[in-house]
């Protein structure tokens, strides 16, 4: 089948970017880069990219000609982020940037993206339209990203997605994969009290951006979560509970500030918008785990 549209998946290597590049390839002319994992996926063409180089950057732009841009390179963690605050800009500021800069005569659609990091944990359920005041390195570097897509695209789409669970590809790991890999080990698992998130279904945000490319939205930010709000302990025991491993073997890790045991922050994102524009479901966590069951139980 010859597809006309192609789209470039920056960060196609990771653990969104490959499970995106599988849920497009079917659609779409698929172009994917890595950076230091060459990833392997029948049907999407894996090509190496530092989103520093910016004249490779440009001959991989010229070269795949995309119509469709998604920004999916750096990593979601905050604490590594904290240790590495250069990296975190080249990589959510920076590198958005190159690329817009590279694509600025064939306007592609770009779709970046960004964080709940870009809020500042104190109200949660947040809107759209809410004002963004990061308080971390991340979020501060995704509101860079978010900055270089609204002043040097004329066709943009910017994602803040809440924290998603999901199944890699093996090679980055996700929060997802590090908590089922423990408790299959047997072995106990410290997860954060700190944060609220509406957790949601990676597959759940493959669906909006497979939409958001058919759809004529564009120019705008919108908001992508879960139904159900929760921290990082709570998801790993509701997990262990409905995937048959003891509960036990999650602990819950608290913040030294943290006397109460209360969230300190809410960094949940409010998805009505979405849901509304372009008619999609929203999940309740029973049901995000419903999806990834398929994944998990190998079939006979
Ligand atoms: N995971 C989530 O639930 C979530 C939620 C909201 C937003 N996001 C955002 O989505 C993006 C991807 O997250 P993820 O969890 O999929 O991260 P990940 O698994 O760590 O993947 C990171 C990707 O970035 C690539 N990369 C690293 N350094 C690079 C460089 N200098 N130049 C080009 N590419 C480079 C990696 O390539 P190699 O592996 O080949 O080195 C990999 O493909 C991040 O920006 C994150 O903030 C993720």
């Amino acid at each position: 089948m010859t597809h006309t549209k192609s789209v470039l998946i920056v960060g196609g290597s990771g653990y969104l970017g490959s499970y995106l590049a599988k849920r497009l390839r079917d659609g779409y002319k698929v172009y994917a880069t890595y950076f230091k994992k060459p990833a392997a996926i029948p049907g999407v063409s894996f090509i190496p990219m530092d989103v520093e180089n910016r004249n490779w950057v440009k001959r991989v732009v010229y070269t795949t000609q995309p119509s469709v841009v998604i920004y999916v390179a750096g990593s979601n963690d905050m604490q590594e982020a904290e240790k590495n605050a250069r990296n975190c800009e080249r990589l959510h500021a920076d590198g958005p940037t190159t690329l817009a800069g590279s694509t600025d005569i064939m306007q592609p659609r770009f779709i970046y993206l960004s964080n709940s990091y870009v809020f500042d944990g104190t109200k949660g359920n947040y809107h759209e339209q809410d004002t963004i005041l990061p308080g971390t390195v991340l979020g501060r570097m995704k509101s860079g990203g978010e900055n270089a897509m609204k002043s040097k695209c004329l066709n943009y789409i910017i994602l803040r997605s809440s924290p998603t669970f999901g199944r890699s590809n093996g090679l980055n790991l996700s929060f997802f994969d590090r908590l089922r890999m423990t408790l299959d080990r047997g072995k106990r698992i410290e997860l954060s009290t700190d944060e609220l998130h509406a957790f949601a279904p990676l597959d759940g945000l493959c669906d909006l951006i497979i939409k958001l490319i058919g759809s004529g939205v564009k120019n705008r930010v919108l908001h992508y979560g879960g139904l159900t709000k929760m921290n990082h302990f709570e998801f790993g025991q509701a997990f262990a509970k409905r995937f048959g491993y003891d509960p036990n073997l999650v602990v819950a890790r608290t913040a030294s500030q943290n006397t109460d045991g209360q969230p300190l922050f809410d960094f949940s994102l409010n998805f009505t918008q979405a849901v509304d524009i372009l008619k999609i479901k929203p999940f309740l966590l029973e049901e995000g785990f419903d999806l990834i069951e398929q994944q998990l139980i190998p079939k006979s």
